[in-house]
Parts: structure tokens; C-alpha cells; sequence
């Protein structure tokens, strides 16, 4: 029973994450209390410093609002969660990083350059970290010596995504020799 259930839990995981990869809008995935930076970059540099951007979420809430080169407004949702790089914007880069991710983060985010025309949208994914199965398996296969499996951090998240996709397989592998061995 046990290990049915596992094996459905990752059959979703993988299922979901295809569906990601290949879907536009471009979908980043982060681990919910971890942060993630959301890429919006122009191919041109910015024309002018007195630039007004603007990032919104799924519900038109404003992630956040740069005017005259300057931070404007932030919703109460997304205070001290959201950082820009004012250093980065003459460059066209308007990316932000978000912190402290939550699951209600999950969705499209928009960010608008009128002056220079420019729009992407983008859509972000708040995950668990790790199933506790995986956990449960990567303890026993510490308490019996075997190599420790750990999520490495890559450079974004969805890079530490896919590692830890291919993590989990091993882990489901783990966990089912531990399983087999244990009847
Ligand atoms: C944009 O700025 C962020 C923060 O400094 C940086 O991590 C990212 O690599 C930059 N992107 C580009 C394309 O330069
Ligand atoms: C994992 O271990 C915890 C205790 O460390 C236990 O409560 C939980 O039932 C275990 N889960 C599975 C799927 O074995
Ligand atoms: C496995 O053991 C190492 C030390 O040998 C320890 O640092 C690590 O936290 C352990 N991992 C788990 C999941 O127990």
C-alpha cells in the first residue's frame, strides 16, 4: 500500500514537471520558504534612469512598482519579500528575487517596461522541498553507511529542480530496496 503510494506520488511529481518544461509561459519552480529570482531582462539597455517598471502577480497585485528609477510601491503581501537591483536596470535587467516563498505565490507574474515597449510573462511554481519518503530513505541509507543523498543548490531554481527530480528517482530507488528489504 505504501509503496503504491509512493510510486503515484512520483509518477505526479515527474508528470508535473514535464507539463513545466515544455509549456510557455517559461515556469520557474522554488521551494516554498526558499527564495527565487524571477529573470526579466531586455536584450537593449535601458534608454533612460528615470525608468517606470512594473511587475504584477496572477491577481494584478502589485509585486512591484518602480517609478522614476525608484522604488514606488509594494503590495502588504509581497513586503519584504521582493528585492530589485536598481544597478541592473540601466543594463534592461528588471529582474526580482522573492523570498520567503509561499505555495500562494504559484502562478503568472507580469513585468512591463512601457518607455521601451518591453513585456514578458513569466510563471512560477512554489513546491515542497522533499517528500517524506525521500527523506525517510535518505536516512536509512545513511544509518547503513550507503552514500547520503542531498539537493544540491544550482544556480536557479530551476536547475535545483531538475537535480532534485533526478534526486528523488534515486531516492524512490533507494526506497525500494529498503522496502523489499524489510518484508
Ligand atoms: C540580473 O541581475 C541579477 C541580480 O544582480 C543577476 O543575478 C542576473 O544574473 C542578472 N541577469 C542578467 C541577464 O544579467
Ligand atoms: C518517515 O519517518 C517519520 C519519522 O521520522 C514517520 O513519522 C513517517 O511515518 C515516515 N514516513 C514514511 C512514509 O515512512
Ligand atoms: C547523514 O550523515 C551525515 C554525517 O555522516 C550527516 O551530516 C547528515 O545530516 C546525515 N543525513 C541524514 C538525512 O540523516
Amino acid at each position: 500500500m505504501l509503496f503504491l503510494w509512493t510510486l503515484a506520488l512520483f509518477a505526479a511529481i515527474n508528470t508535473v514537471t514535464s507539463v513545466g518544461a515544455t509549456s510557455t509561459p517559461k515556469t520557474y519552480v522554488g521551494y516554498k520558504d526558499d527564495w527565487i529570482l524571477l529573470p526579466c531582462v531586455s536584450l537593449e539597455p535601458a534608454a533612460s534612469e528615470s525608468l517606470n517598471i512594473f511587475w504584477r502577480d496572477k491577481d494584478d497585485k502589485v509585486v512591484l512598482d518602480v517609478i522614476n528609477g525608484k522604488t514606488d510601491k509594494i503590495d502588504p503581501f509581497f513586503t519584504n519579500r521582493v528585492v530589485s537591483f536598481p544597478d541592473e536596470y540601466k543594463k534592461g535587467n528588471f529582474s526580482i528575487v522573492i523570498r520567503q516563498l509561499k505555495f500562494l505565490d504559484t502562478g503568472p507574474y507580469d513585468c512591463e517596461v512601457p518607455q521601451m515597449s518591453f513585456q514578458i510573462r513569466l510563471f512560477l511554481r512554489v513546491v515542497d522541498r522533499i517528500p517524506t519518503p525521500c527523506a525517510n530513505a535518505t536516512k536509512k541509507a545513511n544509518a547503513t553507511g550507503k552514500p547520503v543523498l542531498a539537493v544540491t543548490e544550482g544556480a536557479n531554481g530551476v536547475g535545483r529542480y531538475t537535480q532534485s527530480v533526478t534526486m528523488l528517482s534515486i531516492c524512490l530507488a533507494i526506497f525500494f530496496l529498503f522496502y523489499n528489504s524489510s518484508i
